[in-house]
């Protein structure tokens, strides 16, 4: 039997392909809940305990989408997964999101039910089978653990951030029409086709993900809330700070006019035209030391580097430069805003010299400067790693 020697045919990669006999596993995953996490490690063993007595009697898994904590949450998770199956981990590297996280987990799943919950123990699992069992017999595509529907409630958030939070569920109707008590809710779950319907339409911007899908989805969601009250964080802080603000209206401004222009360009934009004002404040105060072209000179540099950090922090706040990548990021926005001044103030001249209006030549020199500045430093200075 072993002497017989082979058919060249089946030598190499041919012999290989003999069809693996198909194992099918035993159950099939109804539920995957997606855990967002970012310096969440000592929250990890707690989550898991809770959703395993939640979750009894269903077939689930978890996949963990960590953004590279510091202080270890994946490894945790791994760890924890050796003995079971059902917890996965999806680390990220060089990238930062709770919106892109959550979209990312759920891609990672073949379950016909996906879920999200926060990896801090602020939401209430129970709520879970609850969801579940209420999207399959009511056949709904989307269930809302909601703070604002009767029985449901903030917990223990100071005034401030329930103020901003109605603030912002107001600006939401600006996006869905959907009648939404909770539409900032980081607590839901969603049928598989509710959510493949609407992920290639998603923004991703921000923290703001289940307003996202409802903005998105081409076919209004059916929907149903279930009330739940907003725990209290035992370990870590929240990574919400003041600048999900501006992260809450770059969603606004892309799903309001993201088709026609990137949200990031006009975020970019704006910064432009606060360098203005950066420039001339600069640039009076360096007149009464200097000379008028040092004092020219500095009041660039001060503006080019304050538009460098603003756009770092804002606009580019999902790949921000820290350390090194900090300095060798602003050098080479220094360099791309030299060509695009060179390419400004060229355009201008040309367009001047046709005789357009001194205004019009001066309008068409910054388009073009700030163009050539957003597309070129899109490239090079926040690119991909
Ligand atoms: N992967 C990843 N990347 N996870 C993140 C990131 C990130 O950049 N930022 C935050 N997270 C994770 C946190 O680790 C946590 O598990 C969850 O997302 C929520 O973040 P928190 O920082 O705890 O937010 P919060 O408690 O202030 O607000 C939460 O509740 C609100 C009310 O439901 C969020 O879920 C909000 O979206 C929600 O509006
Ligand atoms: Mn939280």
């Amino acid at each position: 039997m072993q002497s017989r020697p082979l058919p060249d045919a089946a030598i190499g990669p041919v012999a290989e392909a003999v069809p693996l006999e198909r194992r099918p596993s035993k159950r099939s995953i109804e539920l995957t809940v997606v855990v967002p996490t970012f310096n969440e490690r000592d929250n990890v063993e707690a989550l898991l305990t809770r959703l395993d007595a939640a979750l009894r009697g269903i077939e689930w898994e978890v996949v963990y989408v960590d953004d590279d904590s510091p202080d270890g949450t994946a490894d945790m998770v791994r760890a924890l997964a050796q003995d079971d199956p059902r917890i996965r981990c999806l680390q990220r590297i060089g990238r930062r999101g709770l919106s892109t996280a959550v979209i990312e987990g759920m891609l990672a799943s073949s379950a016909p039910y996906l879920a999200v919950i926060d990896g801090d123990l602020q939401h209430d699992e129970q709520l879970l089978p609850r969801m579940l069992a209420a999207i399959k017999a009511e056949d709904l595509d989307m269930v809302v653990g909601s703070r604002h529907a009767a029985g449901g409630g903030m917990g223990d958030w100071d005034r401030r951030r329930v103020a901003v939070s109605n603030v912002a569920a107001r600006l939401a109707r600006l996006i869905i029409a959907a009648d939404l008590a909770d539409p900032m809710s980081g607590f839901f779950m969603l049928s598989r086709p509710a959510f493949e319907r609407a992920v290639r339409r998603l923004s991703g911007q921000g923290f703001k993900i289940l307003l996202d899908l409802f903005a998105s989805t081409p076919i209004p969601y059916r929907f149903k809330e279930i009330p739940y009250v907003f725990g209290q964080r035992q370990h870590g802080e929240s990574k919400l700070d003041s600048f999900v603000v501006w992260e809450y209206l770059m969603l606004l401004v892309d799903k309001l006019v993201g088709r026609y222009v990137p949200a990031r360009f006009i975020s970019f934009a704006a910064i432009g035209g606060s360098g203005v004002f950066v420039h001339f404040a600069t640039l009076y105060l360096g007149l009464k030391l200097l000379a008028f072209p040092a004092a020219q000179a500095l009041a660039t540099f001060v503006a080019m580097t304050s538009n460098f950090a603003l756009n770092n922090i804002l606009t580019y706040r999902d790949r921000r430069l820290t350390g090194r990548r900090f300095v060798t990021g602003l050098l080479s926005f220094y360099a791309v805003c030299s060509l695009g001044a060179v390419a400004n103030v060229g355009i201008a001249s040309a367009a001047f010299a046709d005789h357009y209006t001194w205004w019009a030549s001066g309008l068409a020199g910054a388009a073009v400067g700030v163009v050539w500045n957003y597309a070129v430093s899109s490239v090079f200075t926040w690119q991909h790693k």
